[in-house]
This record gives C-alpha cells, sequence and structure tokens, in this order.
C-alpha cells in the first residue's frame, strides 16, 4: 500500500516504516500518524512478520509535532477531538516495534521513540523535549517516558528548559537507548536485532513485551502474577515443546508461532 508521509518495506520478517516527510524534518502531522498507526496494525495481523522497524531520514528521526498545523488551535477544539489522542494507539500494538534514530528526535519526536520497546541510535542523534519553548508541555508521553528513562533530574531539566538535549552517547548512558551506531549502519543494525526477535515464537514475544511494559503500569506484585500467568500460559503452546525439546535434542528451535 502506498501512503503519503511514509514508505514502508519488509524485510524478511521485519516490517520497516520510514518516516518521510523530508521537507519538514519529519515533523508528524496528524495523517502522518494516522498512517503510521495503520501500517503498524497491518503488520501486527501479518504472520509473516515478527517485529517492526520504524525510523526517519539522516537528518532527523522526527523534530516533533508539527507546529504549522497544532499553532492556530483553540483550546476547545483540542479538546473536544482529543488533539493527538490517537499518537497512543501505537501503543496497543503486540509486536515489538524497534525505532532507529537518526538525527533529531524532538519533542513528538522523542515522544514517539521512547512509545517504541528498544531504541537505537546513530551517531548524530539527538533527543530533546523543546515544546517549553513553545509555550507548551511534552504531549505524547514526555513527562512521563522520559523520566522512566533517564531519571528525575535529567528530564526536568530537559522538560523545563527544553534546550538540554541528549546526544547518542548520553542517551545511551542514560539508558535512554541501547546501542549507538554510525549513521549508515542503523537501520540495517536494528533491522537485524528485529529480525532476532521475529526469529523467536511470537506468543512468547508477544507476553514478553507485554509483561515488560505492565513493569510502567502496575504496582512489582501485581505485575509478577502478571507475569507469572503468563509464563504459565505458554505452556499452552507448540513453541514452548518445541523450544525446550530442540535444547533437549541440541538442536536449533523451529518455532511455528503456535
Ligand atoms: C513543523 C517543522 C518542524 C516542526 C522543523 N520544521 N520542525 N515544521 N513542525 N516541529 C520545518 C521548518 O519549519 C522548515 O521548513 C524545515 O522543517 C527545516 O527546518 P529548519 O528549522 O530550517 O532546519 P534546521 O535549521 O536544520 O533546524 C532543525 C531543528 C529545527 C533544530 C530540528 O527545525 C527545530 O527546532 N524544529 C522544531 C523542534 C520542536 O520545537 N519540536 C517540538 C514540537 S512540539 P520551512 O518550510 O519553514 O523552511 C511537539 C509537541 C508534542 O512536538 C506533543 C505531542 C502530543
Amino acid at each position: 500500500k502506498s501512503y503519503s508521509h511514509i514508505l514502508t518495506e519488509t524485510r524478511g520478517k521485519v516490517g520497516l516504516i520510514t518516516l518521510n516527510r523530508p521537507k519538514a524534518l519529519n515533523a508528524l502531522c496528524g495523517d502522518l500518524f494516522v498512517e503510521v498507526n495503520e501500517a503498524l496494525r497491518n503488520y501486527d495481523t501479518n504472520d509473516n512478520i515478527g517485529a517492526v522497524v520504524i525510523t526517519g531520514s539522516e537528518k532527523a528521526f522526527a523534530a516533533g509535532a508539527d507546529i504549522k498545523e497544532m499553532k492556530d488551535k483553540a483550546f476547545i477544539e483540542t479538546y473536544k477531538n482529543n488533539f493527538l489522542g490517537h499518537w497512543a494507539e501505537m501503543t496497543e500494538i503486540k509486536k515489538p516495534i524497534l525505532a532507529a534514530v537518526n538525527g533529531y528526535a524532538l519533542g513528538g519526536g522523542c515522544e514517539l521513540a521512547m512509545m517504541c520497546d528498544i531504541i537505537y541510535a546513530g551517531e548524530k542523534a539527538v533527543f530533546g523535549q523543546p515544546e517549553i519553548k513553545l509555550g507548551v508541555i511534552p504531549g505524547a508521553g514526555g513527562t512521563q517516558r522520559l523520566v522512566k528513562a533517564v531519571g528525575k533530574s535529567k528530564a526536568m531539566e530537559m522538560i523545563l528548559t527544553g534546550s538540554v538535549n541528549l546526544n547518542a552517547t548520553e542517551a545511551l548512558s542514560l539508558g535512554l537507548v541501547s546501542k549507538v551506531v554510525p549513521a549508515a549502519e542503523l537501520v540495517d543494525e536494528t533491522v537485524k536485532t528485529a529480525e532476532k526477535i521475529a526469529s523467536m515464537g511470537q506468543p512468547s514475544v508477544q507476553m514478553a513485551k507485554e509483561a515488560v511494559n505492565k513493569s510502567f503500569e502496575v504496582p512489582l506484585s501485581a505485575g509478577l502474577r502478571w507475569e507469572r500467568i503468563l509464563f504459565q500460559a505458554l505452556f499452552g503452546t507448540a513453541d514452548q515443546k518445541e523450544g525446550m525439546a530442540a535444547f533437549v535434542e541440541k538442536r536449533k528451535a523451529n518455532f511455528t508461532n503456535q
């Protein structure tokens, strides 16, 4: 399917979404996010796909929500239409989503990356939440997810000044991203990890994602209970039988996602 603001392709069992509004540094207009959500849903229901990678260009992953699109909006309009609420639909996707961030990931761009499950950064990546300079605050999870990723003091510094950004090395040392690679190799490297994930049994991959995400939502005891139930549920899958039989027989597991 062809879209206006994104490009999609599949590489093996990996779906690749490339944000493609180069003239606006991939500013996230409402329609772009509708397209991202649609592409993600299509990959989520496609049995041949096991994980998704989202990337932008070498200059910009995304420079934020589209300022030109939102500058004249009135409060009542944003409230009534739940402005940008549809961004959160991507958190309903069951398959893992990896962000490959080259260049600017600012405002909504940083928040988009943080809605993904794994972030890899190119060497020139820049993460920031500059909304305060526009007279607003992060609105797609920045005040919540950034704190959990980098801790309170750094998150406050970034969000309150709008000009303290993280480069790739800083983002790595703070735990916001899990790998830094040369810009030109970033997408391939991220797809490689996505392929590794896609080669595992899908029920266990998806339940693992769900269980990890639970840790952000509920107290430890409830998270541990959730984890245990999911773990036990996996004994109802063929992949569990196959994975454990393969270990005992000293061969590679051949998962069927059942
Ligand atoms: C609309 C944008 C844009 C944005 C860049 N552009 N960011 N358009 N919304 N967020 C456009 C510019 O207007 C310009 O188009 C073109 O992209 C190139 O940008 P330049 O500024 O000329 O490039 P450069 O000098 O290299 O500077 C790059 C930059 C800067 C540092 C990333 O563009 C910048 O500061 N952008 C805004 C970053 C920001 O404030 N993001 C937060 C947005 S608020 P024209 O046609 O004018 O030349 C947000 C809220 C999230 O994200 C809430 C979510 C729910």
